[in-house]
């Protein structure tokens, strides 16, 4: 039985994009809450724990500030998972929920076998009662497993053992996390224990304004996030088919987007045209619900949404193939400058980045690359794109200067809207690239009227040849 008024101390396990930002917005917001973030990645809690914050492992406009705010004052990271569960009256799980690369639903399903090794770790080494939260993605149904595991545990010796799980999924997007963690549309709390929402709610009531805050059952909270996530991948797919469409037509990207937003039912965000989503959770997540569609015997479902991955996947597909035609149908003894290899601005983040993709095609067309990007690690990109493409074809570089990246360049390929990029001299450029130069513009940043004052030719999402 919870036996306590209000919540002093919190575990995270998890350290990641997720658990660092989130706990250390708690710490800011909640003085009176000590929190402790641990995590079995050494590395990376001593990069949390770094003097210089330019060095934290995750780049967020406005992290750092908060970091020097809370750390080591009611914020500490550290690698002593078991100690800290122990000592918390709420632990939130925030590991990773990777698609699964084995058995059963490989390809599709999620990998929630971290959250497993967690929740073993919680029943093990909790005390007195505990409120555990799920706030990585996870299947619906989840907690039913939770629970079931954690019940294991009451068994033991200590009777005094006892545990609620509560669903709080985590909303924010990369980039700009720390303003959705202080500024949230809704806060989302799913449970079956009165007394312990309430207690979570309080936490967040110290910052976010009560009709904000939602509660619903186990399940509504556990399949809104998947939801969520869902709806805002479908309206780039969306969009970014008629992007297509608007390249073949004539018809003006930007005017279609204004007139169809301007519909308040519609709604003007999420409606930009690009390289396609990438990004550690949108393609995961649907696969996810995907296989749980199947799963739950419903493959009409499964199929509607897997169609949202399908126009992902080839719009990826489709720029590769503007770029080759465009440089008359080979890129064999071609430079081609790769601008942005993060999923998006702002982050550090390449997981599932379309940069990765649209390499691999450029590489497999013999294609020679060099990659700038301001924020992303070399190493990251090695892994991105694996060790044998570099072996295979030794054929793509990572320059720390985007102007050097477009020497004898035949073709620069924006694939990040960085601002940099939107700053970017196309006449110094010009005089840079081999001719007849090409610039494919993904993300719609460039105006087409500077570049047209240059011989550059120029492609643009949505609008084909400008
Ligand atoms: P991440 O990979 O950045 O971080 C996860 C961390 O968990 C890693 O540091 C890993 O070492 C740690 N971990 C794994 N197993 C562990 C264990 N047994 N004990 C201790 N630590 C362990 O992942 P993330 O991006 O923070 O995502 C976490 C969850 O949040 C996922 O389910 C994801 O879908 C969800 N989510 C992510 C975002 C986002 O923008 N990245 C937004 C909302 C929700
Ligand atoms: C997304 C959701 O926005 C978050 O609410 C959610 O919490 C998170 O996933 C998650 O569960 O991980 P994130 O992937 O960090 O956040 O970033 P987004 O801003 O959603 O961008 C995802 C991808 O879509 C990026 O590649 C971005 O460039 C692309 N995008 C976004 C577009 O192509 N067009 C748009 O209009 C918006």
């Amino acid at each position: 039985m919870i036996n306590f008024k209000s919540i002093k101390s919190i575990c995270c396990i998890g350290a990641g994009y997720v658990g660092g930002p989130t706990m250390a917005v708690i710490a800011d917001k909640c003085p009176n809450i000590i929190v402790h973030v641990v995590d079995i990645n050494q590395e990376r809690i001593d990069s949390w724990n770094n003097l210089d914050l330019s060095k934290l492992p995750v780049f967020e406009p406005g992290l750092a500030d908060v970091i020097s705010r809370v750390r080591n004052k009611n914020l500490f990271f550290s690698t002593k998972v078991a100690e800290f569960i122990s000592k918390s009256e709420l632990v939130f799980i925030s590991v990773n929920t990777p698609t699964k690369k084995y058995g059963i639903g490989a390809g599709k399903a999620s990998d929630i076998s971290s959250l497993e090794e967690c929740t073993r770790q919680v029943a093990k080494n909790a005390s007195g009662h505990t409120i555990v939260v799920e706030k990585s993605t996870i299947p619906v149904k989840t907690a039913a497993a939770v629970k079931a595991i954690l019940e294991t545990s009451q068994n033991d010796n200590d009777l005094n053992k006892t545990f609620s799980v509560l669903s709080n999924p985590e909303f924010l997007a990369e980039g700009t996390a720390i303003k959705d963690l202080e500024n949230p549309d809704r806060i989302l709390i799913g449970g079956d224990d009165d007394d312990a929402i309430n207690l979570l709610k309080d936490i967040y009531l110290n910052w976010v304004d009560k009709n904000k805050i939602i509660t619903t059952n186990l399940w509504s909270s556990e399949l809104s996030k998947l939801a969520s996530n869902a709806f805002l991948a479908q309206r780039i797919s969306s969009i970014n088919s008629f992007s297509a469409l608007c390249e073949e037509t004539g018809a003006n990207i930007d005017e279609l987007k204004r007139a169809v937003g301007s519909d308040k039912r519609i709604g003007e965000y999420f409606l930009n045209a690009g390289p396609g989503f990438g990004g550690s959770c949108f393609q995961k997540d649907i696969l996810n619900l995907t296989y749980l569609s199947e799963h739950f015997g419903l493959p009409e479902v499964a199929e509607y949404w897997e169609q949202v991955i399908n126009i992902n996947n080839w719009q990826q597909y489709r720029i590769y193939k503007t770029v080759l035609n465009k440089l008359f149908g080979t890129l064999s003894n071609k430079k081609i400058s790769i601008f942005g290899f993060a999923f998006k601005a702002d982050t550090n983040d390449t997981r599932e980045s379309p940069a990765i993709k649209i390499c691999k095609y450029l590489l497999d067309e013999s294609a020679s690359i060099v990659i700038h990007d301001p924020r992303v690690n070399e190493s990251n990109i090695d892994i991105d794109l694996n060790e044998y493409i570099k072996l295979k074809y030794s054929k793509w570089e990572v320059s720390s200067d985007y102007e050097l990246a477009a020497k004898d360049s035949d073709g620069i390929i924006i694939l990040t809207e960085w601002d940099i990029y939107k700053k970017i001299d196309w006449f110094k450029i010009e005089g840079l690239m081999r001719k007849p130069a090409w610039v494919f513009d993904t993300r719609k940043i460039i105006d087409p009227y500077v570049i047209k004052q240059t011989s550059l030719n120029f492609w643009q999402i949505g609008y084909g040849i400008n």
